[in-house]
């Protein structure tokens, strides 16, 4: 299905091509939604990693995810089962037991790519131009170190790493350190220190990213199954954010970065020297940002630091109204005729909901 459209006499910009690698995940979820409706994204491929839940379930919620957003022509792949040095950590606190918990799932219509997710994403980069692939982590880095140790060559062909992570002031698995990062922490220092642009998009900025309710009302109010099921799942993740770390609206954390690559306004960067702790007995997995003097000509790595709240729920809600009701009018495999089920006065436009 193609969400995507331009209003007439528009001149448009080449879509921005990536690969979203994540463990879905309620926010992966969305990060998912965002990428497949929004225009100016060219979704190559969705690969999966552990992290929230074990990769055998995180695998089966993209599926189901994708298969609920209506993605067809995109490759899904699975990628590593655990953390390169670690045990398996996952967080069922957050994501339920079966990391997507909340709605029910559909049967997935998409079948799975036979490569692994590490071969998935060398390919797609290697098939790309140089410069045009960003590849965009929304879970532990385990896929990604490893595709830059298997196929170095990846690193100056990627545009850039724009990862959901860590933080520079803030932590949420320890008192200094982000899930994404100190599940695999390894990984991610590998991939912070080759020398391809990092743009960390951590908990300092999607702290900012809450589903307050006026966002929630108005996802409902698109009344498509695809916008049903994102409110079943902020709701499900306003009670564990509320219950786990005290949080009155839940952080919506992963497509922010997904919004960074959309529309760099949306999301403020500042340069900074960036590197992991791995030998900390308090802070492993700290991603450590050097804010003392200003960043070297060669810094490469960014963090993410302020967010326009409004407009990145108006670029998810306008993604939601694209994707509109997969497969309405057609006959889903099942048999069933589908229908769009607009509630009532919600109205679908391009530019949003009125
Ligand atoms: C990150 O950890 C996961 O639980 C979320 O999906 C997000 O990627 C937030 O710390
Ligand atoms: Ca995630």
């Amino acid at each position: 299905m193609e969400p995507n459209f331009q209003a007439p006499g528009q001149v448009k910009a080449a879509p921005r091509k990536i690969i979203l690698d994540c463990d879905p995940g309620h926010d992966d979820a969305v990060a998912l939604l965002l990428a497949h409706g929004n225009p100016d994204i060219e979704l190559l491929a969705v690969t999966t990693v552990v992290g929230n839940q074990t990769l055998e379930k995180v695998t089966r919620n993209a599926l189901a995810v994708g298969t609920i957003a209506g993605i067809t022509g995109v490759p899904f792949a699975a990628g590593c089962p655990r953390p390169l040095v670690r045990s398996i950590e996952t967080a069922p606190d957050i994501h339920g037991d079966s990391g997507m918990d909340g709605p029910a799932l559909p049967e997935s219509t998409i079948e799975l790519d036979p490569r692994h997710a590490v071969d998935l994403i060398i390919d797609t980069v290697m098939a790309h131009e140089p410069g045009t692939v960003t590849l965009v982590p929304t879970a532990g880095l385990t896929n990604i170190a490893m595709a830059a140790r298997k196929e170095p060559r990846i690193v100056e062909r990627v545009k850039e790493v724009v990862l959901m992570g860590g933080g520079y002031h803030v932590g949420n698995w320890s008192a200094v350190a982000e899930f994404n990062i100190i599940i695999d922490p390894e990984a991610a220092h590998i991939v912070f220190n080759e020398k391809w642009p990092v743009v960390m998009v951590g908990l300092d900025l999607t702290h900012q990213a809450l589903a307050t309710p006026d966002v929630v009302e108005k996802i409902a109010a698109i009344g498509t199954k695809p916008a049903k099921f994102v409110t079943e799942l902020m709701d499900f993740f306003a009670h564990t954010y509320k219950d786990a770390q005290g949080f009155d609206y839940p952080p919506v954390h992963d497509p922010c970065a997904v919004a960074y690559v959309i529309d760099p306004s949306i999301v403020s960067t500042r340069k900074v020297p960036v590197n992991i702790e791995l030998t900390g007995t308090l802070t492993l997995g700290m991603t450590v940002a050097d804010f003392r003097a200003p960043a070297p000509a060669d810094c490469h790595t960014s963090v993410a630091v302020d967010l326009d709240h409004a407009r990145f729920w108006d670029l998810v809600t306008d993604a939601l109204v694209r994707i509109g009701e997969p497969g309405a009018g057609d006959v889903d495999n099942k048999g069933n005729a589908s229908d769009v089920d607009l509630n009532e006065g919600a109205q679908l436009t391009a530019g949003g909901v009125k």
